[in-house]
């Protein structure tokens, strides 16, 4: 360090001031030395500092603040930081604790949004009160040769009839041209004995009358819509057969609608 003051003393006077105020003070004599740190200013040319004062020299006071105070962070910072003469050769060895922090944050937000879409998707299929109406199994064995049994399935009445041998010759035995719309007996039925059809009458939607009609089949009341034991439809305003729904029969006595 320097004592730059020990051959010169810095005096310093204020400046006139443009305007009608007073100077607090008139002039000041500055005492203390300039000092100059010659560890933090290595480079500055000490040889060419040259302090003048006197009352033909303009000189200008300037003061910092020497009340704020700097942060100390030492306690949050690891020791192996604290050490300007060490490298810091800990960042290879955190590497791994940071990916695994970005590794499974990213494998819980990646599961998140999973069960977020997961949930968003399900939520727009049919509950499972309207699932458990798709399908409707019926046992066969209750339902006695030559009687139609109707159930509900899906809001509309479904027919189905166990036909006797004398209804399967009869309807085999008509001829496709005689009929309005014309389907062959096979094509209408899986098992000759079972006749499995919805109830709703083509023409306007009323539900037919089994057993009933000149054909012995079904009888539609509202406008006269004659079906035979197939279900086609063989008088009347009605233009369609009755619809035969999507069935199978996964056991002898078992069916399944649906
Ligand atoms: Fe059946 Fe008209 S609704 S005949």
């Amino acid at each position: 360090m320097i004592n730059a003051a020990s051959r010169a003393y810095l005096r310093a006077t204020t400046q006139a001031v443009s305007n009608s105020l007073k100077p607090t003070v008139l002039a000041t004599s500055q005492k203390k030395p300039v000092v100059v740190d010659a560890a933090l200013n290595k480079d500055a040319p000490l040889a060419t500092i040259v302090a003048k004062t006197g009352l033909q020299t303009v000189s200008q006071v300037r003061c910092a603040h020497t009340d704020l105070h700097v942060p100390d962070f030492s306690p949050y910072r690891r020791d192996a930081a604290k050490r300007l003469d060490r490298k810091d050769d800990s960042a290879e060895s955190r590497k791994a604790f940071t990916y695994m922090i970005v590794g499974s944050g990213a494998v819980g937000a990646a599961y998140g949004a999973k069960a977020l879409v997961t949930q968003f998707i399900s939520s727009m299929s049919a509950s499972a009160d309207v699932l458990a109406l798709a399908k409707i199994e019926v046992k066969l064995a209750d339902i006695p040769e030559g009687k139609s049994v109707t159930f509900k399935w899906r809001g509309k009445p479904l027919f189905i009839r166990h036909r006797t041998a004398s209804e399967i010759s009869a309807e085999r035995g008509v001829s496709l041209g005689e009929l309005r719309d014309p389907q062959s007996d096979d094509q209408r039925v899986q098992r000759p004995e079972w006749l499995v059809v919805i109830g709703v009458c083509t023409h306007l939607g009323c539900v037919p009358i089994a057993n009933a009609g000149d054909f012995g089949g079904y009888y539609c009341p509202c406008h006269g819509s004659h079906y035979d034991a197939s279900g086609r439809i063989r008088k009347g305003p009605a233009p369609l057969n009755l619809e035969v729904p999507a069935h199978v029969f996964p056991e002898d006595n078992l069916l399944v609608v649906g």
